[in-house]
């Protein structure tokens, strides 16, 4: 979109219903009132309804449910997170393009597509990525041995529950990495590493968050087990506010990861568990273990105790709740 159009929609949403002039629109931007006019018309193509009354100005009704990747970069509050955005209206799969730049940029890039068509979840599964969803991949670098991978992912898990939290959605995390409201999976994170010896050269999150998701868009067997931002409050949100503030709660908890002992975090994400104390199928590559989930280790571990009373420390796998 071109800066004036970006600019007439800035001043429109800005005064919150009330209705702009032409005049003063084309003197802020140093127009004539038939050019504001002129880009109003464009506008209106694009899907913006904007009502005009004669002698007293134009009004924003309704614009259409899209990331503002220009808007995102001034709202940010980061200095890591999001200072570099790569913004595309379709992708096959953020992670996979994320993966293709991961060389060549710093660390805190992120990518953001308003759809995908080759979404992918875990263990090889499809991630349905209808439009108005939040489908992010964010690039990390940090210097740590493979074996702490999985506490990042934990360390996500919380930050995605915060800023779900702070829009008033119950939200709670599942081990290893999923986000519920009431039992339905609202988010799922997909942790991408590339490693060479042991130490980590850069990992890839990929955040999936139904945010104002059509819950009709789904398929039968997922939607019956979803939930989206816009289901739980009966409205959508600004996809790109929250945006920046989930930036601005990976940056946090990013930083206390780095900063901070693991026991925190791992004190932090019992408390905003869904897991913890409930009865657990662990299925991993070489064994399946059922019993009670009881903890986190320092690690970053499941900790199970088995039907047989055995603790059992699980650093990956994928987890069904008996009963
Ligand atoms: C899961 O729960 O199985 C993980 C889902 C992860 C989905 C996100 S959407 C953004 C990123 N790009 C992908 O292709 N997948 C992740």
């Amino acid at each position: 979109m071109n800066d004036n159009r970006k600019e007439i929609i800035r001043l429109l949403k800005q005064s919150e219903g009330n209705p702009v002039s032409g005049q003063e629109i084309g003197e802020k931007l140093g127009i004539t009132r038939a050019m504001v006019w002129k880009y109003i018309r464009a506008l209106r193509k694009e899907g913006y309804d904007i009502r005009s009354s004669p002698k007293i100005g134009y009004t924003l009704d309704a614009y259409p449910d899209r990331i503002d990747s220009d808007e995102l970069g001034k709202v940010l509050r980061t200095s890591l997170i999001g200072t570099d955005i790569r913004y595309y209206s379709e992708l096959g799969s953020t992670n996979n393009t994320a993966r293709e730049i991961a060389a060549k940029v710093t660390e805190g890039t992120v990518v953001i597509a308003e759809t995908q068509t080759n979404g992918r979840g875990r263990l090889g599964t499809e991630w349905q990525s209808a439009s108005g969803g939040v489908w992010v991949s964010l690039i990390l670098k940090p210097s740590i041995p493979l074996e702490n991978v999985s506490k990042i992912t934990l360390v996500v898990g919380i930050a995605v529950t915060n800023a779900l939290r702070a829009l008033n959605v119950d939200a709670h995390v599942k081990w290893p990495n999923d986000v519920l409201v009431k039992g339905k999976k609202i988010c799922g994170i997909l942790t991408e590493v590339s490693a060479e010896v042991e130490k980590v050269d850069h990992i890839i999150l990929g955040i999936g968050i139904n945010a104002n998701v059509k819950l009709s868009d789904l398929k039968d067997e997922i939607r019956k087990n979803s939930t989206s931002i816009a289901n739980e409050l009966g409205k959508t949100i600004d996809r790109t506010t929250f945006l920046a503030d989930l930036f601005y709660e990976l940056e946090q908890q990013y930083i206390r990861f780095k900063t901070k002992q693991f026991t925190d975090i791992v004190d932090e994400w019992i408390n905003l568990s869904d897991t913890i104390g409930k009865e657990v199928k662990i299925t991993t590559p070489n064994k399946i273990i059922e019993g009670k989930a009881v903890g986190i280790t320092e690690r970053g571990a499941l900790v199970v105790i088995d039907r047989n009373g055995n603790r059992q420390e699980i650093i990956a796998g994928s987890c069904r709740y008996s009963n």
